[in-house]
């Protein structure tokens, strides 16, 4: 079986500096990949390539076998492949809810004289949404929180709806830069369990970035690691873990690893 989403040998540099220097990645459908390394990698460099937020300067990246190498975000988007981001990007002064039915729009097909005549089929959409909104916070256990304004919530909530948000778009595909940044041990746990019923339910294929080594390795069935633009390992996560390789690059940081 072919994968799901093919990168090869990806590359990018910023006024002459190499971000990314060499990344290729074949991501059979159903799996959960993670992407460790250190700080300033090009890991979410990567991710911004592949969801269209900006050109590779060489390489190829096929989803679903349609090659998207430079296509615009919302092309993307509708083709399958939601992210979540690293810093929360919500909108702090709208309700949970508001805020998760914003990544229902690309299925929203009706048009501005539909909304006018409240038309059968504005109407039906409407409620079609409504009943996935309500199944995915059910999901991530965020319910009780449907009407409260997202900024006013503990950061492991927002990280939460904010996957929401990507959830309502219907993806075949989730990259997620750093789920847990910010958590703390308890909420990065619960997460774990939730990203493995989200994958069930609604038959993802994820892409991890993380920093949080038990969480990465608990949830992902191969890793890739990234240094200085270029990977330097990936295998299972044993194989990883006491790869010499990525001890070095590392370094300093050698207690993440435990
Ligand atoms: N838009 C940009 N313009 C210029 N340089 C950039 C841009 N985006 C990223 N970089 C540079 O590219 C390198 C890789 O950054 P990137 O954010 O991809 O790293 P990362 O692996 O995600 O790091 P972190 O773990 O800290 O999030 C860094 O040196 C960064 O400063
Ligand atoms: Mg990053």
């Amino acid at each position: 079986m072919g994968s799901i989403l093919d990168v090869r040998d990806i590359k990018k540099s910023f006024g002459g500096l190499w971000a990314v220097r060499s990344y290729s990645l074949e991501l059979p459908k159903d799996r959960i990949y993670g992407l460790i390394g250190p700080n300033g990698a090009g890991k979410t460099t990567i991710f911004n390539m592949i969801n269209g937020f900006i050109k590779p300067s060489g390489g190829r990246i096929l989803f679903k076998d349609v090659d998207i190498t430079g296509k615009k975000p919302d092309f993307i988007a509708r083709l399958g492949i939601a992210r979540t981001f690293q810093n929360l990007r919500l909108f702090r002064n709208l309700d949970v809810e508001t805020n998760i039915k914003i990544g229902g729009h690309k299925y929203l097909n009706y048009g501005f004289h539909d909304l006018i005549v409240s038309s059968a089929r504005y109407r039906k959409e409407e409620s079609e949404l409504n009943s996935l909104v309500n199944e995915i916070m059910d999901l991530l256990n965020i319910k009780r929180y449907r009407y409260t304004k997202a900024g006013s919530l503990p950061y492991g909530i927002q990280k939460r709806v904010e996957i929401a948000r990507a959830l309502v778009s219907k993806p075949d595909l989730l990259l997620m830069d750093e789920p847990t940044a910010g958590m703390n041990p308890a909420e990065a746990k619960e997460l774990e369990g939730l990203v493995k019923e989200m994958k069930k339910e609604f038959s993802l294929t994820i892409l991890i970035i993380e920093h949080r080594m038990p969480f990465v390795m608990g949830l992902a069935e191969r890793i890739q690691v990234l240094d200085h633009g270029i990977l330097i390992a990936q295998g299972t996560p044993d194989e990883v873990r006491k790869d010499p390789k990525v001890i070095e690059a590392y370094l300093g940081e050698v207690k993440a690893l435990a």
